[in-house]
């Protein structure tokens, strides 16, 4: 059985790929990435690596593909199509099964991001290819890339509300999608979240405890917190994708209590302390 994954030079493919690794063996897993020259150290260890961009989706990258894990793409706005060209090339290369990483409960949410991949899920149904998807929550890193500014100000801003994270790291969904990639079967539908839930306020607490330093969450409207995340400089189009997501969030749109992931991985999810205590050692 061959294995590939494709956006294999992100940062969840990188997690991914020593796992299934570990579990099939190198001669068995293909690498696909637009630019070969980043995984040569992959290549180096049996790993087959090739070239593949979803903007030219080259059904020959594809050959002998039993199992595809379908990383989904970064360039908003461009992913529909993007993922679209690749199931088209998965079928014409007669790949057994694609698994992609969909969104949390992507038919009903209400977070923008949802429509490419509502778009991605109808295009794989419409395929006819036997497909798996790991409908995935929210990283815990998502949370914890920029600490520091947050701690010097004591405070933490959003549109969350008291609305629950369910967020679960990166590993614990780069696990998932190898354990549902080798052992899962066609129709599987996972809800991947993390076991414990939490508030904004909870986890501005948990950085207070852990930084030892006056730190609160302070709730914004959402066009607030958009102006505010325009204000130090992120573009506009990704400021208001953060703040619809974080609005969105008040309606527990990133909450899941399934328990999914844990149980597909067979441990429990990493809670987001241990998150916010790697990124501030
Ligand atoms: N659940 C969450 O919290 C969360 C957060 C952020 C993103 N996501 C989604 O989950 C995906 C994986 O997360 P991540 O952290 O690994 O993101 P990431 O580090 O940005 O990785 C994205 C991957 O997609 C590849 N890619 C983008 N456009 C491509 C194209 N046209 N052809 C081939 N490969 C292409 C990139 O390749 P290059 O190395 O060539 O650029 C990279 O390998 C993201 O792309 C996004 O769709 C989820």
């Amino acid at each position: 059985m061959i294995y590939a994954v494709a956006g294999a030079s992100g940062q969840l493919g990188q997690l991914v790929l020593p796992e299934l690794v570990a579990q099939v063996g190198a001669a068995n897993v293909v690498a696909l990435v637009r630019n070969p020259a980043k995984l040569a150290d992959l290549a180096a260890t049996g790993v087959t690596v090739r070239a593949f961009d979803y903007d030219a989706a080259d059904p020959a990258a594809l050959a002998g593909v039993d199992r595809l894990l379908l990383i989904s793409a970064n360039e908003v706005g461009k992913r529909s199509a993007q993922h679209q060209a690749v199931i088209d090339a998965a079928k014409a290369a007669g790949v057994g099964l694609i698994a992609y990483t969909s969104i949390l409960h992507a038919p009903t949410s209400t977070i923008g991001l949802a429509g490419e991949h509502r778009d991605t899920e109808a295009a794989l149904a419409a395929s006819g290819v036997p497909h798996i998807l790991l409908r995935n929550g929210w990283y815990n890193e998502n949370y914890t890339g920029s600490l520091a500014p947050s701690i010097e100000h004591g405070a933490i801003i959003g549109a969350a509300g008291e609305g629950r994270i369910s967020s679960a790291s990166r590993a614990d969904l780069a696990a998932g999608a190898v354990a549902a990639l080798v052992s899962g079967a066609a129709g599987d539908v996972y809800e991947l979240a993390g076991d414990e839930s939490y508030t904004m306020a909870e986890f501005a607490g948990h950085v207070a405890r852990i930084a030892g330093k006056p730190v609160a969450y302070v709730n914004m409207t959402q066009a607030e917190y958009a102006a505010a995340l325009k204000g130090v400089g992120l573009p506009d189009w990704l400021a208001d994708m953060l703040a619809n997501s974080s609005y969105a969030t008040s309606h527990d749109q990133l909450f899941d209590d399934s328990r999914s992931l844990s149980r597909l991985v067979g441990r429990p999810t990493t809670p987001i302390a241990v998150t916010i205590a790697v990124a501030l050692a």
